[in-house]
């Protein structure tokens, strides 16, 4: 076993005992570099993460020039930072639904934490509705929007009055009432297993919430920033949340979130109290300008264009009897097996053969395909075709389904 490997082993805290334990050289564009000289091909983005690949020039660029003009200067809300207002306002015109303040923050459960706290107030209203099977974060307020009993038990009490409706279900849009204060919701169910809402589900959600004067935030976390083929997955499904949450891919690789609203909702947190919401590194300048550099990047280049070709080639290749299904909404993929008992061979297999792929965090049958939207129709036939390699290996092993 490498030293360091050993080290990481006795010394970074781990979240599982199954750690892929991947020794990283280096990473440039889709690819992944291990110190064993081996080369991977990232099909994953590190969890919707690096959508313009690794360590993409211009935002490195940004990251440099920034670096060598100020970093931290003073909690966040309190001084004028150019990348801050460059970005808010560039953010604002692409939305162009009238979200047109940023509260930056760090992480994408710091932007769920923070949306809790706006809906509550604004509304003086504390039930809030998520859907089951949704992941918003690992934060308690965050965690406590999951509908997994057996794993939040361990993590009780909870934050009160969270209750959930399935989603897509329209038979549930009752449960959100005039005492509800948000209903909080991914518009394509990520860690489900890419679960793309059926019909008019968001537009019926939307005219419940509106009927009962609740908060609709819409977590955009892991579909933010290009991956369903639109800059955001609510311009794809037409609808317009009261917030909206980005991270993840926000930044280009380097740790960012926000939250966005109309001015006049989120002034909420700046009075009465003031300082209802604080943050000392939130929206830090480095990361904001790496997060602009990546925005220009999506709004100048091809790459949200060419979604929806890529997700069809992945699509078409994608057949093998070990193949139950494909769900997606753009480069955003579950590949659901004939059987879960494939799954954590297949997984192996693939990656021993340098291809990254990985589990879903409430699917046990299906594997995620979430590639940088800069990968060239190549790069998707050599990664699929290494898929397949490995399921007709699987089939050849002849493993009891
Ligand atoms: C949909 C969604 N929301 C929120 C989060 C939490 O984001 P972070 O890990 O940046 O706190 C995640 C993370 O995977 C996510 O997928």
């Amino acid at each position: 076993m490498s030293s360091i490997r050993n080290l990481y082993l006795s010394h970074v805290a781990q979240t599982s005992e199954m750690s892929m334990c991947l020794e990283v050289s280096h990473a440039s564009g889709v690819y992944i570099y291990g110190s064993d000289g081996k080369k991977y091909l990232d099909f994953n983005s590190g969890i919707a993460v690096s959508s313009l690949g690794h360590c993409y020039p211009d935002v490195v660029d940004a990251v440099k020039h920034q670096v060598e003009t100020y970093m931290h200067t003073m909690v966040y809300g309190e001084h004028i930072q150019a990348p801050q207002v460059e970005y808010a306002a560039l953010l604002s015109k692409v939305l162009n639904n009238g979200l047109d303040s940023v509260y930056f923050v760090n992480s994408g459960t710091e932007a769920v934490e923070a949306a809790l706290k706006l809906a509550r107030k604004v509304t003086g209203r504390h039930e809030i509705i998520s859907c089951a099977g949704a992941y918003h974060g690992s934060t308690i307020a965050a965690e406590s929007l999951r509908s997994d009993y057996e794993f939040t038990r361990h993590f009780f009490p909870t934050i009160p009055g969270v209750s959930h409706i399935r989603f897509n279900h329209f038979d549930d849009l009752h449960k959100i009432t005039d005492k509800t204060a948000c209903v909080i919701l991914e518009p394509v169910q990520a860690e489900g297993g890419i679960i793309p809402p059926e019909n008019d589900y968001l537009t019926r959600v939307r005219e419940r919430c509106d009927v009962t004067g609740t908060l609709l935030i819409l977590d955009e976390i892991q579909t933010g920033f290009g991956r369903t083929g639109f800059m955001f997955a609510h311009q794809k499904y037409e609808i317009t949340p009261d917030i909206l949450l980005i991270a993840k891919g926000m930044g280009g690789g380097m740790p960012i979130g926000a939250l966005v609203a109309n001015i006049s909702l989120m002034s909420a947190l700046a009075k009465n109290p003031a300082l209802g919401h604080i943050t000392t590194f939130g929206g830090h300048p480095v990361c904001v300008a790496a997060a602009l550099a990546t925005l220009k990047a999506l709004i100048d280049k091809p790459f949200i264009n060419e979604v929806i070709q890529k997700e069809r080639l992945l699509k078409t290749i994608l057949v093998h009897p070990f193949i139950k299904e494909i769900r997606s909404s753009g480069l955003f993929m579950a590949i659901t097996l004939k059987s879960n008992k494939l799954l954590t061979p297949l997984i192996d297999k693939v990656i021993s053969k340098g291809v990254l792929i990985d589990y879903f965090l409430f699917d046990d049958a299906s594997f995620r395909i979430a590639p940088p939207l800069i990968i060239t129709p190549d790069q998707i036939r050599d990664g699929a075709m290494v898929i397949l390699a490995a399921l007709d290996e699987l089939m050849a092993e002849d493993i009891k389904l």
